[in-house]
């Protein structure tokens, strides 16, 4: 543990007293927590710890359509995809579809601030009736579905305060609130929209020296200097036409003849594609005049988030996951140096360094015997080392690097979808998502530990081990059954670690290996147990085919935002949904409920907020959305 080193949590305004705390922790406060194992069996999570939110009746699985916490809990939506705040320039933004990431930025501390969130793509049934026809060919979308659909992605920055109930509000108008689009798009505030392009690729043919809009952002981050990472995911998605051999488009138009969204090699060889999407995005949410920007240096791929290590005088690195299916996970060393107190220097952090991936000794992947991933085939853990990303690479790069290695990339950088990557604040050990990979049999994922050798965030070898592994445990109490498919992470303040599920919308529920998950959820798993009792505890249910994401805790802990994503998905490609019926939908959440038939709704992708109120305040009911029938909401809040 190198002291002042700040890891994956920010600064914001708590920065001062988040140093202290890192700082007085070493590695004997963290023996000390080790030392203190007991049995929880039986127990609530974490009761025996005195932990506020982990101390909680663990759930049991759900397949109803409603987001369900645990009793003595407070969960409300925030805000929900359409929902309307403005700025005060009396510019008038629509909330985006499939929240994904999410980080809160402090104004005053853990009462006031602002949150940072991807729009990560969009169901475009939902939004204006276009489904692909029955043979599977989608026609072709027209230009305003394809306006509507870019207005629906990319980011929100809304500002949000604690009222004295102790409830949540979006603040509005406010100078801080804005909207981040998919492309130049005819709607308010679009400047915000026009990012420049860092890095050895600025002004590169493919790529230019500026670029509209965003997309496929799902997860992100932080940096400690108060900025958000947005990370371009499955950029690969867009352009036209719909369909390139197997593959899918959402089937945008290009501007003015120009193929921004055509993803590029291997795709579209002939023109070459652009190089526009597939980026890390950096964004000042506390400068409403900013700039984002692009950053070539971390390379071009399906980007699923960033975790970060920071020490004061010593480059800084980022570690990143590649969710693709046999890709890998690679990490960004600056050239630069940190210096907590040189903003100006830190915003130039990510324009220039070194890119890695990683190598596994003997292997990348976890294999299993059969479809069921009855036996694992593969050994649990190993080492590493971190080989250089050139920089006629950046532009494709797990494509680029596939082509160098060859056989050798398959068997050493391959890995089983590579999620969310989280560094442990007290320790600087890399925490990997490894949420599933068919083609080695991996049903369940796992999350790995990555250890940098010296525990040198710079090292070029490190170790690793599979350290929490997905999939049933069969006779275990309620709540307790075990976790499937794991994507974003984050660590709480007692180190602990809180997960949230994603198997895929076309498998949840259905009879096979993840029926026994039922709806995708929240787990906690405190990580002072021995790995034996390791155990996720189930703390949130989600409603009909969704997913939680984004899950981020106020710098006090004592509020947990998570997103609601993609609720009643298979509705955009099933043949029985009816535009503008929804009775005929598949989810009706948040506003109705499908499973209890009551009030059909449009499904709509919502932030949800969670809180845990005095016990005097709590009514049963106030857990789950929507509330109960008959219940009555006693709202108190002046603000
Ligand atoms: Fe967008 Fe990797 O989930
Ligand atoms: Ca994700
Ligand atoms: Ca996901």
């Amino acid at each position: 543990m190198q002291t002042e080193e700040l890891t994956g949590k920010l600064a914001g305004t708590t920065r001062r007293s988040f140093i202290r705390g890192i700082a007085a922790a070493g590695a004997a406060a963290y023996t000390l927590d080790r030392s203190g194992v007991t049995s929880l069996l039986g127990a609530p999570a974490g009761a025996q710890r005195g932990r506020r939110f982990a101390a909680f009746d663990a759930i049991g699985a759900s397949a109803a359509d409603r987001f369900e916490a645990p009793e003595g809990f407070r969960a409300d939506v925030l805000i929900a995809w359409g929902d309307e705040f403005a700025d005060t320039d009396g510019n008038v933004f629509e909330y985006g579809f499939n929240n994904d990431f999410l980080a809160y930025f402090p104004l005053k501390g853990s009462k006031e601030g602002l949150l940072f969130i991807n729009h990560e793509y969009v169901g475009p049934f939902y939004l204006h009736g276009f489904k692909p026809d029955v043979a599977g060919v989608a026609a072709g979308k027209t230009q305003e579905q394809v306006e509507i659909e870019r207005r629906a992605v990319g980011n929100s920055i809304l500002h949000v305060r604690r009222g004295r109930a102790g409830i949540w509000r979006v603040v509005s108008p406010s100078h801080y609130n804005t909207r981040v689009y998919g492309g130049q798009v005819d709607a308010p505030e679009v400047e915000r929209s026009r990012f420049e392009v860092t890095g050895p690729l600025a002004g590169h043919p493919r790529v230019g020296s500026e670029i509209w809009g965003s997309v496929g952002n799902c997860s992100g981050g932080i940096t400690p200097w108060g900025t958000a990472i947005s990370c371009e995911e499955n950029f690969d998605g867009y352009g036209m036409p719909l369909t390139v051999g197997s593959d899918v488009f959402l089937g945008w138009w290009d501007e003015g003849g120009h193929a921004d969204y055509l993803p590029g090699a291997p795709y579209r060889d002939d023109p070459p594609g652009f190089a526009k999407y597939g980026w890390v995005c950096e964004h000042d949410p506390y400068d409403p005049g900013a700039r984002p920007r692009k950053h070539t240096a971390l390379g071009r791929f399906r980007h699923e988030n960033t975790a970060f290590r920071a020490s004061r005088g010593k480059r800084f690195v980022i570690y990143m996951g590649d969710d693709r299916a046999n890709d890998g996970v690679y990490k960004f060393v600056s050239d630069r140096s940190y210096h907590p107190r040189d903003r100006a220097n830190n915003l130039k952090i990510l324009e220039s360094g070194t890119l890695y991936i990683a190598k596994w000794f003997p292997e990348g992947r976890r294999r299993f015997s059969d479809p069921e991933g009855s036996v694992l085939l593969t050994q649990p853990f190993g080492t590493g080392e971190w080989i250089e990303v050139l920089e006629s690479e950046l532009i494709d790069t797990a494509n680029l690097l596939e082509a160098r290695f060859g056989d050798d990339y398959n068997a050493h950088f391959a890995m089983n979808r590579p999620e969310d990557l989280e560094v442990d604040p007290k320790t600087g050990d890399v925490y990997i998502a490894l949420t599933n990979n068919s083609s080695v049999n991996d049903v369940h994922g796992s999350v790995r530990r990555l250890q940098e050798d010296g525990n040198d965030p710079e090292a070029m070898t490190f170790t690793w081990e599979d350290y929490a592994n997905g999939g049933p445990r069969p006779g275990a109490p309620e709540g307790e059954a075990g976790f499937s498919c794991v994507d974003n992470l984050v660590f709480d303040k007692r180190n602990d670690l809180w997960i949230v599920t994603d198997i895929s919308t076309s498998t949840l529920n259905r009879p096979g290996p993840l029926q026994y998950h039922a709806n995708n959820a929240m787990f906690f798993v405190p990580t002072d147990e021995d790995p034996e009792d390791r155990i996720a505890y189930r703390f949130a249910n989600m409603p009909i085919e969704s997913e939680g994401t984004g899950p981020y805790f106020t710098p006090d802990e004592d509020t947990l935002f998570v997103n609601v994503q993609h609720p009643g998905e298979l509705s955009n490609t099933n043949a029985t949904s009816v535009y503008g019926r929804p009775a005929t939908y598949n989810s009706y959440w948040p506003d109705g409920n499908k499973t209890e038939n009551r009030n059909p709704s449009l499904p709509k992708p919502s932030t949800v907020v969670i809180t845990r109120p005095h016990p005097k305040r709590w009514v049963d009911g106030m857990n789950v959305i929507p509330r109960p029938e008959g219940f009555v909401e006693h709202d108190h809040d002046n603000d």
